[in-house]
């Protein structure tokens, strides 16, 4: 497994792959990876002749007062994982060569970037569109994959390909869950035992709004009730926003249908928490 920094080093060789008529897929994280992160490289490993991964703590999606000093990481583990899963090179640029003195070009999102974690993270989304932008033109894949776990991120990605025309298809993998339902995150090693016992009542919730919607309702406001009802049994969770929304344009629906989405967002301790449903799909049985 090749591992680069190099920008041009990386570049060079991603068109030369494709020179050679080899299809890529980049798989874009910022590294301490878990189950999530490689269920989308066996994806990749699975469709594509090569994979890439970057892994790139991207300072600019971190809102000033965010985790990024200490978010957590551990590249050489990191390496251990991707190689074991036959990834054939790793992209972990410097961020003075990504972001050198004078960067000022960014993405400016409207759509489906609005609300949710665009309210909460301001310029979030500019961040990472502009992160993805610039790791597309660097790893020219043919296919990116991202998690339904940031469903908004999924959304600003598609219409970001959409809009600037970028010639890759964007696949987009399942959410996995911990046995007991948490949905897998790298930020989960900022809970305490109590607080990610705790934080189960954001999936329960979301399963129980969409045992609601099978037994037929529909008002987007009662799904929610049902959901916070739940978080509001634990004094640990604090909510941050909850919706149902349509899939693509991220804006809230009055009535739920089948394949919208209900999004939750909570603090629990230092941690912030999202997690997302699709309504309609077969909740596990836990
Ligand atoms: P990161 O949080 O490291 O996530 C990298 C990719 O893994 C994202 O597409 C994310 O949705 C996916 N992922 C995370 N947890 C998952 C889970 N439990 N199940 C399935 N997929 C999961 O998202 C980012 O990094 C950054 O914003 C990035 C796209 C790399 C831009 O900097």
């Amino acid at each position: 497994m090749k591992i680069i920094r190099d920008l041009q080093e990386m570049q060079a060789y991603a068109l030369q792959a494709r020179a050679e008529g080899k299809s890529a897929g980049l798989v874009p994280t910022m590294g301490y990876l878990h189950e999530g992160h490689l269920s989308l490289v066996q994806l990749s490993r699975r469709d594509d002749d090569l994979t890439f991964v970057s892994i790139f703590v991207n300072p600019i999606q971190f809102v000033p007062g965010e985790d990024l000093e200490a978010y957590p990481r551990d590249e050489a583990r990191d390496c251990m994982l991707l190689e074991k899963e036959g990834v054939d090179a790793v992209f972990i640029p410097k961020p003075e060569d990504v972001y050198p003195k004078g960067h000022c070009t960014r993405i400016s999102l409207e759509g489906p970037a609005l609300g949710w974690c665009g309210d909460a993270r301001p310029g979030h989304f500019t961040g990472v569109a502009t992160i993805c932008t610039m790791l597309f033109n660097l790893c020219q894949p043919h296919r990116a994959y991202f998690g339904q776990k940031d469903a908004q991120q999924v959304a600003v990605i598609k219409r970001l390909v959409d809009d600037l025309h970028l010639p890759l298809e964007i696949i987009v993998g399942s959410i996995v869950r911990e046995a007991d339902g948490l949905a897998m995150s790298s930020r989960n090693v900022y809970l305490q035992d109590n607080e990610r016992k705790a934080a189960l009542v954001l999936s329960r919730g979301l399963w129980a709004a969409e045992r609601d919607f099978e037994a037929g309702e529909t008002q987007s406001m009662r799904l929610l009730k049902t959901a916070r009802d739940l978080w509001a049994q634990e004094t640990l969770v604090e909510g941050e926003y909850a919706g149902i929304v349509n899939s693509a344009t991220m804006k809230s629906v009055e009535r739920a249908q089948p394949g919208d989405l209900i999004l939750v967002a909570a603090r629990v301790g230092r941690a912030r928490l999202i997690d997302n449903w699709r309504l309609g799909d077969q909740p596990p049985d836990l």
